[in-house]
């Protein structure tokens, strides 16, 4: 399924995502060690520092990212946007029960053709979500393209990892233990199969630094974490 392409992908993806919706944070925590919030925090500084205005946060699902940019003291709003109610709905549940309606609005839309004229926000961000799109270069074009000049699009992603003994240890845990976990713990195992699967189809670090090059970026830059299974990326927009 990680192999699927344009249309046949993006149904496969809101399918797998509609139905673990409820399970998703806890899976992200248990997965993670709890790291996926550091790493979240880590983006959003990144993608905020020094600039002022609204920020987006592209694929949001239940709103971890766009709440940690809300946090920012240049953010004077975030908005977060998803395709689907199911997350959606779950990271509303979360703006309310932590009073952020007046600093987070999270909307349905689609990465792919973002509700929001050229130039709106001072950042846009993507967390855990490019790996997902059905067209990758268009996601990353539409974020450039809502971003101000001089503003930052930064994304976190997961990231194939090299050889070595690391690598096979990581393998071995995303492969055999996490699809585990998911069904324990979601009732999904073919959902967390399919998640280390779009880790093997996905982009190297450089390869993905070069896509946002392309993307018109510039002092495209990334920051390997979790060592080195997660990456962050960042460009300026001219
Ligand atoms: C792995 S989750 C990431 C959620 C969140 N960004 C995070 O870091 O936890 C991927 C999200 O991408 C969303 N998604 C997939 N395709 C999308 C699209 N074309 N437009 C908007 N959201 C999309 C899914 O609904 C899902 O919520």
């Amino acid at each position: 399924m990680a192999q699927l392409r344009g249309e046949a992908r993006q149904r496969y993806v809101a399918d797998l995502f509609s139905r673990i919706s409820p399970r998703y944070d806890l899976m992200n925590t248990l997965m993670t060690g709890g790291m996926h919030h550091r790493w979240k925090r880590r983006t959003a500084a990144l993608a905020a520092a020094g600039l002022e205005g609204p920020a987006l946060d592209i694929a949001t699902g239940t709103g971890d990212l766009a709440f940690a940019l809300a946090a920012h003291r240049g953010i004077t709003r975030a908005v977060g946007v998803d395709l689907l109610p199911e997350m959606l709905s779950v990271g509303l549940h979360k703006t309310r029960k932590r009073g952020l309606q007046d600093r987070v609005t999270l909307l349905a839309g689609d990465a792919l053709a973002l509700p929001f004229p050229d130039n709106t926000f001072a950042c846009a961000t993507a967390g855990f979500s490019l790996r997902n799109m059905p067209d990758l270069s268009a996601a990353i074009r539409e974020m450039v393209r809502v971003v101000r000049p001089g503003g930052l699009v930064t994304t976190l992603e997961l990231t194939p990892m090299d050889r070595g003994l690391k690598a096979r240890l990581f393998r071995l845990y995303f492969h055999r233990l996490v699809p585990l976990m998911g069904q324990l713990v979601a009732g999904d195992r073919a959902a967390y199969t399919y998640l280390p699967q779009s880790v093997d189809y996905f982009l190297q670090a450089g390869r993905l630094a070069e896509l946002f090059r392309q993307a018109g970026l510039v002092d495209v830059a990334y920051v390997p974490l979790g060592f080195g299974t997660v990456a962050v990326h960042h460009g300026t927009k001219p």
